[in-house]
Formats: structure tokens, sequence, C-alpha cells
């Protein structure tokens, strides 16, 4: 009598009985876990994926956990003769964008100015002397996604980026959304999500080659949501119109000079030196985050003479325009779909997912899987290139309905189960689309430019790297302009705050460029409805005609 248990990709048989967190053990998977299996630390999470029944009834412990999310210390498979799929809440290395491309704020031009120097043994953090060492000094960046996180290690003294790493953010069980998220944490309090992805933090830096205790700082970019609740702070007013940050708030009041958070390490439980400073960058307003103004300092808008748009396609995908003259931003609520979110067979960019489709002539689909693995299940690049193929072979049309009276398009079969796309699955691309696509317009409308007027249109973030800017641009993701003026230049947001990170008068920089960005608030704007529902058709992105008739925000 036994379970065939598949955890985290690797299988085994087990007879029923014991935790799932002891077969993780046995397996040398590692279970984030500070209280030992006690079901205290809620940091063991894990989503099942199939079998959920073939477990034990929920404890009081998981009283926070919806869906398939389970603590697996305080679970038991408890039927013979079943099949278990479960994975803890990071399922493994997501592809890392290891440098940022085509960027002109690189920070290999940057000159060194942090804010951790050495003084002899001294080490001084805004100069005032933290600690003694004649160690190396290190900072760590992070890009703080609802889906995804992503840290590099720096050296403080050279600039160098000594390691990183990135997965997925394992604040899932909390929705996939921002506005699930902050539903979460208000409604079950105790700071839930921010001490599960501490955990998974503390997990990833004790991977790093440096000891974490010669790490002094670390900057934080990110949504005003994620950032926020990283900081342990109320994010319910992120959450109601007009959505604002409270620290937006008390700016406003007077109580605060900043939106930027500073906090110590030890506060927010990082095992960094316990003197080291967390800093969040400021955000822009409303949803537009730290993210977005990480991106800015990226490309180096405030020095910039050309027209750029920045787009960071993600569950929020941001929106940057202008040049250093005048800054547009958006940030238009997406949703997770083009990260594999709500779609059947949608996944992460990890190993086993598809990325890239090509429908031949004959009807079949060639695949190409990140890893060379089978696969699992199929990610954003893959769903954008597996539309546009579909929309080239006539087999949907520009609504999203499926031209055969067919339930469902199976990808690849060769895994160990079908990946398969639904109609369903095209209506919340399209959803997303529709969203994006409406930020576009909005934010072009008031500017007063047209698409064709940009000298560079950067598309940042992970996502964004690996997308087909020819399928792309025929399902109608992006604008349809001149290839050349495209550059898809990886996580820009990371890289800002490792800009951030180096060069205090560049840190310095951005706090008194985000005061002067107009925030476009698309869920006020008359047009953003008709843009939406124009939007989730599947046809190309041309420059609007509303332009003449706009009222443009000087
Ligand atoms: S290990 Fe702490 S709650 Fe499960």
């Amino acid at each position: 009598m036994s379970v065939e248990l598949h955890f985290n990709n690797q299988r085994r048989d087990v007879a029923p009985g014991v935790s799932l967190f002891d077969y993780a053990e046995s397996l040398g998977i590692n279970v984030p876990t500070s209280c030992r299996k006690q079901g205290k630390c809620k940091e063991c999470v894990v989503e099942v994926t199939e079998g959920l029944d073939c477990l034990s009834a929920r404890v009081p412990a998981e009283k926070h956990l919806k869906g398939n999310f389970r603590l697996s210390c305080s679970c038991r498979i408890v039927k013979d003769f079943s099949i278990v799929r479960c994975h803890t809440m990071r399922r493994g290395e997501m592809r890392i964008e290891r440098d940022a491309l085509h960027l002109p704020g690189g920070n290999q031009k940057l000159k060194l100015d942090p804010a951790v120097t050495r003084d002899g043994d001294r080490i001084l953090l805004d100069g005032v002397e933290i600690a003694r060492s004649t160690g190396p000094i290190h900072g760590l960046a992070m890009d703080l996604g609802t889906t995804t996180v992503v840290l590099r290690l720096l050296n403080l003294e050279t600039g160098e980026v000594v390691a990183d790493a990135s997965f997925e953010n394992p604040q899932r069980f909390g929705g996939s959304d921002v506005m699930s998220r902050i539903h979460y944490d208000t409604e079950e309090g105790g700071h839930l999500l921010q001490r599960t992805l501490a955990g998974y933090l503390t997990h990833a830096i004790g991977e790093f080659p440096a000891d974490p205790r010669t790490i002094y700082e670390m900057v934080v970019a990110g949504n005003s949501t994620m950032r926020d609740m990283f900081f342990r702070l109320n994010v319910h007013s992120i959450g109601q119109s007009p959505y604002r940050s409270i620290t937006e708030l008390e700016m406003a009041d007077g109580h605060r000079p900043t939106t930027s958070l500073a906090e110590t390490a030890k506060k927010l439980l990082l095992p960094l030196h316990p003197q080291a400073r967390v800093y969040g960058l400021p955000i822009i307003s409303g949803h537009v985050g730290a993210d977005a103004a990480a991106c800015m300092l990226a490309v180096d808008i405030a020095n910039e003479e050309r027209l750029i748009a920045i787009m960071d396609i993600g569950t929020n995908t941001e929106l940057i325009l202008g040049n250093e003259n005048k800054i547009f931003a958006a940030s238009c609520p997406a949703g997770p779909a083009f990260e594999g979110g709500k779609i059947s067979c949608g996944m992460p960019g990890l190993p086993g997912a598809i990325e890239k489709v090509r429908l031949n002539a004959d009807g079949s689909f060639s695949t190409q899987v990140i890893g060379g693995v089978p696969p699992e299940g199929i990610c954003g690049s893959g769903l954008i290139d597996l539309l546009s193929e579909l929309l080239r072979h006539n087999r949907i049309n520009a609504l999203g309905r499926f031209e055969n009276s067919e339930d469902r398009i199976v990808v690849d079969a060769s895994g160990d189960q079908p990946v398969y796309f639904t109609e369903s699955d095209i209506n919340e691309l399209a959803q997303a689309k529709g969203a994006n696509v409406a930020g576009l317009r909005v934010v072009f409308d008031q500017y007063g430019l047209r698409f064709e007027d940009l000298d560079i249109f950067y598309l940042a973030g992970g996502f964004g790297r690996h997308l087909n800017v020819e399928s792309s641009k025929r399902i109608g993701l992006i604008p349809n302009i001149d290839d050349a003026k495209i550059l898809q230049v990886g996580n820009a947001s990371v890289e800002g705050a490792c800009i951030a990170l180096l060069s205090r008068t560049k840190r310095a920089e951005l706090e008194s460029l985000v005061k002067r960005v107009t925030h476009c608030r698309l869920e006020t704007h008359p047009d953003f409805f008709n843009y939406f529902v124009e939007g989730c058709q599947f046809n190309p992105v041309e420059s609007s005609n509303a332009l003449e008739n706009s009222t443009q925000i000087s």
C-alpha cells in the first residue's frame, strides 16, 4: 500500500500517515520554517495541485489558508493508493535577467557613491559608523513583484554583481493580484504575507556566496502594495478609491517629506547585518509604485531628451511616457494572465514552461520548453505566440473565439499531462490585454502624442524581455510601431534598485523626480472603458483617432 507523491517535481512512493513536511525533508527539499513544524510560523505553505482530498482535515493553524494551499507540517496523507502533487511556494529558479540590456543608466557608467562606505575598518552608513570590519561591503537590491521576486547582491566598493536569485513570490496563497493581497493582509492581520516572504528571502540570502552580515543596505523596488506590505504598513487605503499608499496620505498631511521608506533589517525579519538599513524607493502615486520609479532611474529619463515610453508588463503593468521635460505615468490592473495566472495550463517562466509556439501547416504545434524538459504548462511568452499563431492561421477570430467547434486546443501532449488552451483562457488574456491597451491609449492621448512620435519604446520586465515582438504586435499587446524603436531591456526595476543602491546622487535625483510625474488615473478617464473594450480584441494597436479631440494635460 503506498501513495505516489510528487513534491517539487521529485517523485517518491510513500506510506500514508506522515506529514508532507516530513516527506519533503526525506527528499532533501528545503521547506521554509522558523517554528520547526509546530504549526506556529505559517511559513511552510505548499500548494497542492492534485490529491487535495487525500490529505487530513485542516487544523485551526490553517484557517488563514484557502483553496489548495496547506501547511505542510500540519497535513498528512491519509488515503492509500492515491496520487498527491504539491510544491513549496518557490517552485524553482525562474529565468533571471542578470543583465539589463540597452539601458542608458546601466551601473557600468555609474559613479559609485553608495550610502555605505569604509574608513579603515569602520563601516559607515551615511557617514555614521555602524560596524567594524575589514571584510567586503555588500548591498542587496530587490524587485518585489506581485508574481516574482528578483534579488541582486552587489559589492558596494566595486559595483559588481556578486550573485543573484529569483523566485515566485510566495505570497500567492493570499491571492494572485494586488487587490486580493490587500484584502488578505487587511483581514488576516499579523503580517503573514510579509513573514512568509521574509522566510523565503532568508533562504535565498543564505544561499548567496557571502556572509549575510556583510550586507549593510538593501534597496527595495516594487509596486505600492508589495512595497508597503513588505515594510509592514497598512495597505488598506491602496485598495480603496482614490487608491493611495499610506505614505502618500501622510505626505499630503505634512507628516513625512517623501514616500520613500527606511527600516531596519531586523524589524523586517531579514538576516542582514543588525544595523543594516532597508530603503524602499519612493512611489509615484497610487498604484504607480516604486517599481515604476526604479524603471525611470534605469532608463535615465531625468536626462533624456528623446521621447521614450517604458512598459513593464506584469500583474500590474506600469507605463511611463515622456522625457526630461514632462513625464506621465499610469498603472494598468492587467491581472496575472500574462504571467500564467488564471490560465488552465498557465505557469511562470520556470523549467517545464512552453515559451515558444509555432503552428505548422499541418495543424500540429512545434514548441520550445524552458530547460528542455517535458512540458508542464505554458508561460506568458508562449501564450502570446500561441494567440498570434492561432490568429495567423485563422483558428481564432479577433474576438478570441475558436473558429472550429472545439472546446480546447491541445498544444503539447508529450509531458505527463497534456498542455491545452481554452476559450476561457483567451478571455482572461483578452481582458489583461484590454487593460494594457487602454492604459497606453489614455497616457498617449493625455500627453498629446501618437505612438509613432516615440523615439524608443522600452519593454521592461522578465516577461517583456522574452516575448516575441512580432507576435505581440499581431495580437495588439504593444503598439504597431517600427521594430527598431522597440527595445527589450529585461528587469529595469531591479536595475534601478541597483543604481539607487550604488549612488546616493541618483537616489536623491529620483526622490525629486517622482514629485514631478503626472499620474494618469485610468479609472476616472472617460474613454477608459471604450479603450478597454476595443483593446480586448486581437487586432494590431494603431494610434488613436481620439487624439484630436482629447484634452491634453499641460
Ligand atoms: S513549520 Fe511552522 S507552521 Fe509549519
